[in-house]
């Protein structure tokens, strides 16, 4: 079945991507979370243009768009947009971006746990500096539910190996935006 494979050949991106981001540390910063917020800001304003082309359906991405939310966080800590020119021309076709779907689809059952963890450490709630990863609120559940239908429905062995690819190459890509807005001695810059 396509999402047990999905979840499987994505585990040890996953630990990575949970690793760079390090948003569960307990020595997590307000500073890093901006840089995490950054990183993610950076991602989506390249991603989403690419992910809607792609997919060609507004009913299923528009209520998934997560670019306006992590913006009113950054504007929460009084921090622009990035400005940096970004291109999403890594993902190619339809199974491909649905894979990649996949990954920041799943990223908001994570965030559920990380946002009771923004809100623990620094009192930050959805309205207030965590709207990106708190997403969909109380509807997290019936989106993720709703999104693995449609995956299943589009699985075919024909493109599996496609939507597959396209997702460890969106934990890849993620991973590297993590590492870029990272302090220089978390991405290896200093000995
Ligand atoms: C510290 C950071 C993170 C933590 C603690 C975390 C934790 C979790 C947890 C607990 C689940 C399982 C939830 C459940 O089954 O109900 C999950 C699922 C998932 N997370 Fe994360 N996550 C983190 C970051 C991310 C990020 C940054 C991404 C990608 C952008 C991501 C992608 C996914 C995906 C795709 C799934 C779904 C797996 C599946 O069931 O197919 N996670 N995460």
């Amino acid at each position: 079945m396509l999402l047990e494979r999905l979840k499987a050949e994505t585990a040890p991106l996953h630990d990575r991507v949970e690793a760079a981001s390090a948003l569960m540390s307990p020595e997590l910063t307000i500073g890093r979370y901006i840089d995490i917020l950054a990183a993610f800001q950076a991602f989506h304003a390249a991603w989403e243009p690419r992910i809607a082309t792609l997919l060609a359906d507004e009913a299923l991405f528009d209520p998934r768009r997560k670019l306006a939310l992590v913006n009113r966080d950054l504007a929460h800590f009084g921090v622009a947009p990035g400005r940096r020119f970004h291109s999403a021309d890594w993902l190619v076709g339809r199974a491909e971006a649905m894979g990649s779907l996949y990954v920041l689809e799943g990223s908001t059952l994570g965030g559920r746990v990380i946002a009771r963890h923004l809100q623990r450490r620094f009192g930050l709630v959805a309205g207030a500096g965590a709207a990106y990863f708190s997403s969909y609120g109380a509807a997290i559940g019936p989106m993720w539910t709703a999104f693995r239908a449609r995956l299943e429905a589009f699985s075919d062995p024909a493109h599996d190996d496609a939507i597959v690819a396209g997702a460890q190459a969106t934990f890849t890509r993620l991973i590297e935006e993590l590492d870029r807005h990272a302090p220089p001695a978390a991405a290896g810059e200093v000995a």
